[in-house]
């Protein structure tokens, strides 16, 4: 009886209906995840028109997990009693001279999607919504690996410049990459 008489009415709407602020920046992150997944399958085609389907095939996978991420913000917001807002997704660039800038390209927005769910992050903290900064731990970690993985290619990519014989081994490399769902999307279909 103590202790539900210390918890006041305010701090009990942010367990069950998500705040104004955070649903318009979880709405945000979807649309800006939605955008990464379109930039991703624009480099595919660019790839796959340079006669690159390695590269192609690592973009396309890409694609398919950025769409992953979009629907983890979803199906989140959701399960907060809150509302999705689709918004319009902005054009995105559509030709890369090189395997390099592509993937330049790719760790720049990448440092930049880190940098949006930090944001979010901190108006999770700074609003006390524990289970909003729970769920983004998930994403924290994937941006390690987002920002580790671009720049491990483009450190190859620099080493292997214009030599073709290398470009034909970078692109069959890639060409083994394998899409798996999300292990947040996979626990919340059980
Ligand atoms: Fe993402």
């Amino acid at each position: 009886m103590y202790i539900f008489a210390a918890i006041n009415k305010n701090d009990l709407n942010f367990t069950i209906m998500i705040n104004k602020k955070l649903q318009d920046a979880i709405n945000a992150q979807i649309n800006a995840e939605l955008w990464s997944a379109y930039l991703y399958l624009s480099m595919a085609t660019n790839f796959h028109a340079q006669g690159l389907s390695g590269i192609a095939n690592w973009f396309e996978v890409q694609f398919k997990e950025e769409q992953d991420h979009a629907m983890i913000f979803y199906n989140y917001l959701v399960s907060r009693g809150g509302r999705v807002e689709l918004k319009a997704i902005d054009a995105v660039k559509t030709e890369w001279a090189t395997p390099l800038e592509a993937f330049e390209d790719t760790l720049q927005h990448e440092e930049k999607v880190t940098s949006l769910i930090n944001n979010i992050n901190a108006l999770a903290v700074e609003l006390k919504d524990y289970a909003t900064q729970n769920r983004l731990v998930w994403f924290i970690d994937e941006q390690v690996e987002e920002e580790e993985s671009a720049q491990k290619m483009i450190d190859s990519l620099r080493m292997i410049k214009d030599n073709p014989y290398a470009i034909y081994m970078f692109d069959k490399e890639l060409a083994a990459r394998t899409y798996t769902q999300a292990s947040p999307l996979a626990t919340s279909a059980e």
